[in-house]
């Protein structure tokens, strides 16, 4: 049995890999392997682990005909076509659950730091502009008791439930399904997308990217928001109409943005985003905690290895 892993996990997982494949071909590269170089490497395996970064599409399964498992590092698999996986009887696996936490603090980090200028306060005292206290220098709004609404009230949005809670947030929800726990434990209240975004100080996406969420908030919801609200994005950056948010944050439509998630990643130097002095950006480092990731590695060599075992995954998708 071959599994080919497209980047080089921490030892923990390596070792599970090592111990479940008789052969192991570990992608050596920080870049991920180019679309050529990806159709060679699955010709002759039984296993595939891979990340978000790797488009795992038709044309990659039929060039993998003993393809028995795609095992992704990763809770989204918007980079998968699962159906095709499906209809060749190919297992599909991601990594939910490990994550949710770790991913939940940074998107509310993400929160405060866009809200109270954190990014931009330690520039300007590093460039030497710090000359005196002064009454209104670099304010932002306040965060506890205002309102947050959260798009999408899966784990990580119920785990960012939890943490607005902790501030005394008043939390509105959209989501396609009832949480009961989210509203008993935070108070959290289900309302419609438009009224969320219209009574919501801050906005937090929490959803999958899937053909429904995709530019779910583009001029339109935007146009929704108050001029002061602040949209925070550690989902999938496809989900935002990026031109529509940039032009809404030039023409102040909107106060900021805090984003770790792109449509295009990584984020171009030449991005009209990186212009705009109210946004935060990250390199999509939502779970990127040392433990959690390590998990997440964890999590995927057990479905590869699972997967080309002939066993039911840990984690199957589907
Ligand atoms: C995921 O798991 O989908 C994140 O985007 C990376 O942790």
């Amino acid at each position: 049995m071959k599994a080919f892993v497209t980047r080089v996990l921490p030892e923990e997982a390596m070792k599970i890999v090592r111990a479940g494949a008789e052969i192991v071909d570990v992608w050596p590269h920080e870049l991920p392997p180019g679309r050529e170089e990806l159709l060679t490497k699955v010709a002759d395996v039984e296993g595939l682990l891979c990340l978000l970064t790797d488009k795992i599409d038709a044309d990659i399964l039929s060039a993998a005909p003993r393809l028995k498992v795609v095992s992704q590092m990763a809770v989204g698999y918007d980079n998968i076509d699962v159906p095709a996986c499906k209809s060749r009887g190919i297992a599909v696996g991601n990594t939910p659950g490990v994550l949710t936490e770790t991913t939940a603090d940074l998107a509310f980090a993400l929160l405060l730091a866009t809200a109270r200028k954190i990014v931009e306060a330690e520039k300007f005292l590093r460039q030497g502009d710090w000359q005196t206290w002064s009454p209104m220098l670099l304010t932002g709004p306040d965060i506890h008791h205002a309102t947050l609404g959260i798009v999408g009230m899966g784990s990580i949005g119920f785990e960012m439930a939890r943490r607005a809670h902790g501030f005394e947030m008043e939390i509105l929800y959209a989501s396609t399904r009832q949480n009961s726990d989210a509203e008993n434990h935070f108070g959290a209240k289900l309302v419609d997308l438009d009224t969320l975004l219209s009574s919501s100080d801050f906005v937090s996406l929490h959803t999958p990217l899937n053909a429904t969420t995709r530019n779910l908030i583009g001029r339109r919801e935007l146009a929704l928001m108050k001029r002061t609200a602040i949209l925070i994005n550690s989902s999938r950056g496809p989900v935002i109409d990026q031109s529509a948010l940039i032009k809404a944050l030039e023409k102040g439509k909107l106060a900021g943005a805090g984003l770790d998630v792109f449509e295009q990643e990584p984020l171009p130097l030449s991005d009209p985003l990186l212009t705009l002095p109210n946004v935060v950006l990250l390199p999509h480092i939502g779970s990127a905690s040392i433990a959690t990731r390590t998990r997440m590695a964890v999590l995927a060599a057990e479905n590869l290895v699972a997967g080309i075992q002939g066993k039911p995954l840990p984690n199957p998708i589907g």
